[in-house]
């Protein structure tokens, strides 16, 4: 079977007009080289995304959005890359029969999945479905929410097995798919029935509630196929990703019945992880949603060990999320139901932040009478408090203990810098002497890798003399439009962002670089002086480092190892 190459991408690629392709979603304006319009990926009233014919990729300069053709297919239809390109491909009559089409090898699985979905809604509205619906119904779930989210109903009998087996659906097929077993019966039996959606909105699975029998599992998932992997999806992706444009903001629970009721009240910008551990690549799929997350899990202890370590899972992709908790173990359906949504949206505008929240945990399991303890409180509190980075929060947090403790500012702020110092690495170190106001470095290797972009004489400049970037992010970049060059031996923009295509980090950065207000032209000094400033620069860095380990280090011959290492990197023997 063929395979869709990057050959075969960058060909439809070049045949494709990306002012074309936009302006079938968005209007656009011509002014000056580019053109102008509405950015569709956030809410916005002014014409902040720019289109360029002359380098084939769009830009917004509010929300940063970029990317080539293929990536604004794929953004905005919630299609994924590949089906993006197969798209335009067919537009300009490419044949995939033969391709490893993602959509088309399992197009019969998500068919099946569509018939089951019916036949599970055509029971619960038959006259079988009648204490089901009145179940539904005494969760004050009406018939509109039915509808929305396709709640069905499986029956006693192998009712699904026998209407699929009678569309010619293999037995084999079926058990797969997780809907029948090998006897031929149906999976699921007298449970309502709630199908899962992917990203892209198609019924991949379904999960089971009892709802008239006693079972010993409340739910029951289908289990994981080729189209169903439970830890990559989150429940109501597809319909809270539309409405974040409204909304700039998701919020995450456990359950699926949560966010199903928090529909009925209008808040639609919910996903579910499903009650499974909170898994990375769910981070991965919010961060690209929206930087703006609130965790609202179930009031119980369960539900607070999910927030502690949902909070860690994003926080390592650098998403610091606000907390909802909910009193009296209540999960967010109870509430909702008990307290009705004015008191909910109230919850939602008084989430607190990451550190309140740790504070609160920390408060609990202490005794603060005792000074030991309260000494371990605020001591945990601080180190808490590094791991952040809006100074107003850390010096509103160490005033209120300041003050609620009666303890001087100073002590807890010097506290905190002795701690903060600390925790400072050979990374931060970068970054550290990177924010530093007019920064040559950062504007050095910016502005190589922009006339990497442009040149490839400085692609062998920068391949053969710059041996470092501090930087990793830099780094990577430099590496792939290196490997990229070496390649396919000239460099297409657009081309290179299909390359990148899962790589969001670097794009963001080349978004950036790529934006810079530097002259089109270069000179070779300019270059060669770009190269050294980052050689003195990675330099620098390193001996800072080794400064710094030679501060801490207490033996002798090892403090001797080091000195020479900082003296031969200075040039000095
Ligand atoms: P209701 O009891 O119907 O209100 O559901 P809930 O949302 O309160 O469920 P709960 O908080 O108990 O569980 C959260 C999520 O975990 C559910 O949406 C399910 O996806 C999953 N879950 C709960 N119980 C089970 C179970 O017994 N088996 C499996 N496989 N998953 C479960
Ligand atoms: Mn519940």
């Amino acid at each position: 079977m063929a395979k869709i190459t990057n050959d075969i991408i960058n060909e439809i690629r070049s045949k494709t007009d990306i002012v074309d392709v936009v302006s079938k979603y968005v209007n656009l304006v011509k002014k000056g080289k580019n053109y102008f319009g509405i950015c569709p990926f956030h809410d916005d009233n002014h014409p902040s995304m720019s289109v360029s014919y002359e380098k084939q990729i769009y830009t917004c300069f509010s929300c940063g959005a970029t990317g080539n053709v293929f990536t604004f297919v794929s953004e905005y239809e919630h299609i994924s890359f590949i089906e993006a390109v197969i798209l335009l491909g067919e537009k300009l009559g490419y044949n995939f029969d033969n391709g490893v089409r993602k959509v088309e090898t399992n197009q019969e699985e998500y068919k099946i999945y569509e018939l089951a979905l019916k036949y599970y809604q055509n029971n619960l509205h038959s006259s079988l479905g009648k204490n089901a619906i009145k179940y539904l119904e005494d969760r004050k779930i009406d018939r509109k929410t039915i509808k929305k989210f396709g709640i069905g109903l499986s029956l006693s009998k192998s009712g699904l097995s026998q209407v699929l087996i009678s569309k010619k659906v293999k037995l084999e097929k079926l058990i797969d798919l997780g809907l029948s077993n090998s006897l031929g019966n149906d999976l699921f039996l007298n449970r309502i029935m709630f199908p899962l959606f992917d990203l892209s909105g198609r019924v991949v699975a379904f999960s089971g509630r009892i709802y008239n029998i006693k079972d010993s599992s409340k739910y029951i998932n289908t289990k994981e196929t080729d189209i169903f992997k439970k830890g990559n999806m989150l429940y109501n992706y597809h319909n809270a990703h539309e409405h974040l444009k409204k909304n700039d903001y998701v919020l995450v629970m456990e359950g699926f019945m949560d966010v199903i009721r928090a529909d009925t009240i209008g808040i639609t910008n919910c996903v579910a992880t499903m009650g499974t551990a909170f898994t990375k690549q769910q981070a991965m799929i919010i961060k690209k949603m929206t930087n703006n997350v609130i965790l609202c899990f179930d009031g119980d202890k369960a539900g607070e060990e999910a927030t502690i370590s949902a909070i860690d899972m994003l926080e390592k992709i650098n998403v610091i999320p606000k907390i909802i908790r909910l009193e009296d173990n209540m999960d967010p359906d109870d509430y909702i139901i008990k307290k009705g949504k004015d008191a909910f949206l109230n919850k939602i505008n008084k989430a607190i932040s990451v550190v309140d929240f740790k504070m609160q945990l920390l408060k609990r399991e202490k005794n603060l009478t005792d000074t030991k303890e309260l000494a371990s409180y605020i001591d945990e509190t601080i180190k808490e408090l590094i791991k952040i980075e809006d100074d107003i929060l850390i010096e509103l947090t160490l005033k209120k203990l300041a003050s609620e403790y009666n303890i001087e500012y100073d002590t807890l702020k010097n506290k905190y810098n002795t701690y903060k110092t600390n925790k400072v690495s050979y990374q931060d170190k970068v970054i550290e002497i990177k924010n530093n106001k007019n920064n040559v470095y950062e504007k050095a290797e910016r502005s190589l890798i922009f006339y990497m972009l442009k040149s490839s004489d400085v692609i062998d400049e920068v391949e053969h003399k710059v041996t470092y970037f501090p930087s990793a992010n830099i780094r990577n970049l430099s590496n792939e439009i290196i490997c990229f060059y070496h390649k396919y031996g000239v460099l297409e923009l657009a081309d290179f962002i299909t390359y990148l295509s899962d790589k969001t980090e670097l794009i963001k950065v080349l978004y950036e670089i790529i934006n810079m207000n530097l002259m089109e032209e270069y000179s070779k000094q300019e270059i060669e002086d770009y190269i050294m400033v980052i050689k003195n620069y990675a330099k620098n860095v390193k001996i800072k480092h080794l400064e710094e380990e030679l501060r801490k280090e207490v033996e002798p011959l090892k403090q001797a190892d080091i000195l020479k290492e900082i003296l031969s990197i200075r040039g000095v023997r």
